[in-house]
């Protein structure tokens, strides 16, 4: 499976089986975690054969079962930390999807669990996502048109196609609440207001690139 192919494959799933993370599933993982921790300066963590995280039933949103691993997302506090943890987490999600493994990204319904991971000083933890074999494949969400989520006129076939996987990704809430800007021969996506709209950003425009060919938004954030 492709990158693109999991970016169409891909959807929460919160309902998990009893297999465990193979060997090379998780040595996988493990290796493209450190290439991401070194890029985007980040303490991404996968943590193995632990179900303390998800046993609490929260009266949140979204029910979770028989989540045992899942991936801290955790780097120095920073005013793009939610976007890198967005852009990173998600590289990490979409490859898990070409290992056959399932994901869902968690913000609030989960349980710290400080012994299980490292956060050191200085250093948040903004949610997890929960990784494993799914007992589904979770369904397609619904969708925002292409137009309210662009500005701009005469978008080239590339930016439709990285806007088209942008409107696949994962999004807090389902809220799709970012746009991409096509001005000046230059691509740009900016967040709305809303609940983990930073992490989201980070989350399409890691699907943008991968479905246009086209890299903007380590730059983007450089220029900040
Ligand atoms: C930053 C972020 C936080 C999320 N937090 C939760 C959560 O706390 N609980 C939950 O059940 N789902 C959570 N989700 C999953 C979203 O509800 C889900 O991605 C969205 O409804 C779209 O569905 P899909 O991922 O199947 O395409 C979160 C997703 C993102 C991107």
């Amino acid at each position: 499976m492709t990158l693109n192919e999991a970016i169409l494959a891909r959807h929460s799933v919160r309902h998990y089986t009893d297999a465990p993370l193979t060997t090379e599933q998780a040595e996988t993982l493990k290796a493209e975690i450190e290439r991401c921790n070194t890029e985007g300066n980040l303490h991404l963590q996968l943590i193995i054969d632990e179900p303390n995280g998800f046993q609490a039933e929260k009266p949140h949103y979204g029910r979770f079962q028989n989540v045992r691993n899942y991936i801290a997302l955790v780097g120095g506090r920073s005013k793009d930390l939610d976007e890198r943890l967005g852009y990173y987490g998600e590289r990490v999600v979409l490859l898990a999807q070409t290992l056959g493994l399932n994901t869902c990204w968690v913000g609030l319904t989960y349980k710290k669990t400080p012994d299980a991971m490292q956060i050191l000083p200085g250093e948040r933890l903004r949610g997890v996502i929960a990784i494993g074999t799914g007992a589904n494949e979770g369904v397609q969400h619904k969708s925002k048109p292409f137009e309210a989520v662009t500005e701009g006129t005469d978008f080239p076939d590339w930016f439709r196609q990285g806007v088209e996987a942008a409107l696949l990704a994962p999004t807090a809430i389902n809220q799709q609440k970012f746009k991409f800007i096509w001005n000046d021969g230059q691509v740009k996506v900016k967040a709305g207001m809303g609940f983990f709209a930073h992490m989201d950003l980070g989350i399409v425009a890691c699907h943008f690139e991968i479905a246009s060919g086209h890299r903007f938004f380590l730059d983007q954030l450089r220029k900040r």
